[in-house]
């Protein structure tokens, strides 16, 4: 309970002192997990159900008129001689008074009528929920995220290449587009220039005209965009201290001196190159991977030296149901289990996720916006699955959990992640919780992650990369209470599948009486 006050207060404080408007962590964010964008998806489908039903009404009056109009264009008075003799007939002409002057007005109100008024309010009601401008952005950091995290290339994107995976989808004009002119925003000129790249290579949109009209045209500017983003690359690739102001006044300047032919030139030289050389070479100067994306990309050095093997030592539990034991350090001791969480569980976990907030903040960076990391909730109530899961973590572990303690639920999105982090903070460490500070952290894997979404200790090199009903187990804390800093973790951002974790932190307290658990050698490590 404490653990989870200090948390609420924290992004309470949070909220007041770092966004704009007032932050409200229960506002939506359909990019930050799975959850949201499934109802993202769900919202999408009611959209275009409704422009169905509208469009159904469109053709019906279309149908009506058309019959209307096949009634009486017979088509067949084409010279004044024929219609001098329709009109002379009395049938006729009375037909003829007697339509113009008692149908007509029906017909023009008939036309003047909205078509499915109905329809079109409630795709009002549906639009108020499609993502705001905040929620976009974050969606557009996330997609910059995975593509830094990894290294991944606007033109293996752009076709659906995802490292060395094909899947069967595309990035469409638009997708590209946005994203090129988001990274020129923030000032990466280099993958602003390689998506407006993209955009221009990318074959016309079916019905381009059409839809042009509508949403306006890709092309426009696109080629003057992509040049400058280029040049301004280039410029910055020279000299890495030039003054960004004075560069983006050169590439002005150069763009208003060039013709159109000039710049034409430009492009089609600059597109007459390879995707790969010419990513190759306006990224020569790019800084190379941090030890977070090298973890995340799960390139630390290879360990030789781990098992895995069955373990039946734990508990009296164990030696009925020996579980999967696989190393994943020695020291600090870090291993993880297989096959301790079941499909049903997970399937009432993720029933938990009905009140999902947006969490965790990142406290080291006061003056940024913060970061809408992933949709969390806390798993208080007491089910017989909770207990359940309580009881296996005790019969894994050999620690002593309260029914009362708290098990966090989280979900992941369109790149989002959880920065580096202690699972102790200072303050709690020096005043204590009522049990005690977090002396371990199980994770239990709930959800399939087919790329990316490691769990890194980026201190140790150590990268774990989730497994559906696995659980990972470290130590925060030395036998004594003092916290280890090699505990630093972070979650990396998912490429594909949905991210699931259980979080169980076992407290100190508690454990009082059954301390002989906590392999000895950690006490020995600590000088
Ligand atoms: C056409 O519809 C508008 C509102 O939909 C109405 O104000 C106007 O009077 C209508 N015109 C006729 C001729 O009925
Ligand atoms: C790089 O840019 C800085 C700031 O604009 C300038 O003072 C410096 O002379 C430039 N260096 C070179 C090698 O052009
Ligand atoms: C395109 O590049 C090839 C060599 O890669 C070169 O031979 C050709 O002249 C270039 N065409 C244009 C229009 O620059
Ligand atoms: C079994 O797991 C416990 C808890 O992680 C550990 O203390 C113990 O050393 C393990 N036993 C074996 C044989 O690996
Ligand atoms: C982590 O790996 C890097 C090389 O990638 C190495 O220089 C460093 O010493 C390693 N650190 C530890 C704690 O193993």
């Amino acid at each position: 309970m404490q653990r989870c006050l200090n948390i609420v207060t924290a992004l309470l404080l949070l909220g007041q002192t770092i966004a704009d408007r007032p932050y409200d962590e229960h506002r939506e964010r359909y990019s930050s997990s799975t959850v949201g964008l499934l109802k993202l998806l769900e919202l999408e489908m009611q959209f275009i159900e409704n422009l169905k039903s509208y469009t159904d009404l469109l053709s019906a009056k279309a149908n009506t008129l058309q019959d209307f109009i096949d009634s009486v264009d017979r088509g067949t008075e084409k010279s004044l001689t024929e219609r001098e003799k329709y009109v002379s007939n009395p049938l006729n002409a009375f037909g003829l008074m007697r339509r113009t002057h008692q149908d007509w007005p029906k017909w023009h109100n008939y036309i003047n009528n909205t078509v499915g008024r109905g329809k079109v309010q409630s795709l009002d009601d549906i639009l108020a929920k499609a993502p705001d401008s905040q929620d976009m952005k974050e969606a557009l950091v996330g997609m910059q995220r995975i593509e830094r995290t990894y290294g991944l290339q606007a033109y293996d994107l752009a076709k659906g290449r995802l490292q060395d995976r094909q899947y069967d989808t595309q990035l469409s004009i638009r997708d590209c587009l946005a994203l090129g002119q988001h990274k020129f925003q923030e000032g990466d000129y280099l993958r602003a220039s390689l998506w407006y790249r993209m955009a221009l290579k990318h074959e016309p949109e079916p019905n381009a005209e059409i839809f042009n009209e509508i949403l306006g045209d890709p092309l426009k500017d696109l080629k003057r965009n992509y040049a400058k983003a280029t040049i301004i690359n280039g410029l910055m690739a020279g000299n890495r201290s030039a003054n960004i102001q004075e560069v983006l006044d050169i590439t002005e300047e150069a763009m208003l001196k060039s013709s159109p032919a000039e710049l034409d030139a430009l492009i089609t030289e600059l597109l007459n190159q390879s995707d790969d050389e010419m990513a190759r070479e306006m990224s020569a100067s790019e800084p190379s991977p941090t030890p977070y994306e090298i973890g995340c990309r799960g390139l630390y050095p290879k360990r030789t030296n781990l098992v895995c093997r069955y373990n039946s030592s734990t508990t009296p539990f164990l030696r009925l149901a020996p579980l999967k034991m696989e190393e994943v350090n020695h020291d600090p001791y870090i291993v993880m289990y297989h096959e301790v969480l079941f499909d049903g569980e997970i399937e009432e976990l993720k029933k938990q996720s009905k009140n999902m907030i947006n969490g965790f903040p990142e406290p080291q960076q006061e003056n940024k916006i913060r970061q809408v990391i992933a949709r969390h909730a806390w798993w208080w109530e007491q089910t017989p699955t909770r207990a359940r899961i309580y009881q296996r973590i005790t019969d894994i572990t050999g620690f002593r959990l309260f029914a009362e303690e708290e098990l966090n639920v989280a979900n992941y999105g369109l790149g989002t992640v959880f920065g580096p982090h202690y699972d102790y903070t200072p303050e709690n460490y020096e005043t204590g919780w009522f049990l005690g500070g977090p002396l371990v952290t199980i994770i239990l894997y709930a959800g399939d992650v087919a790329q990316g979404g490691a769990t890194i200790f980026p201190l140790i090199n150590i990268t774990v990369f989730p497994r559906k009903g696995s659980a990972l187990f470290w130590f925060n804390l030395f036998d004594d209470g003092e916290p280890d800093p090699r505990s630093l973790h972070s979650s990396c951002p998912v490429i594909v599948g949905d991210r699931w974790i259980l979080s169980k932190w076992i407290h100190m307290v508690p454990q009082m009486f059954i301390m002989p658990c906590i392999p000895r050698k950690l006490l020995s490590q600590k000088e």
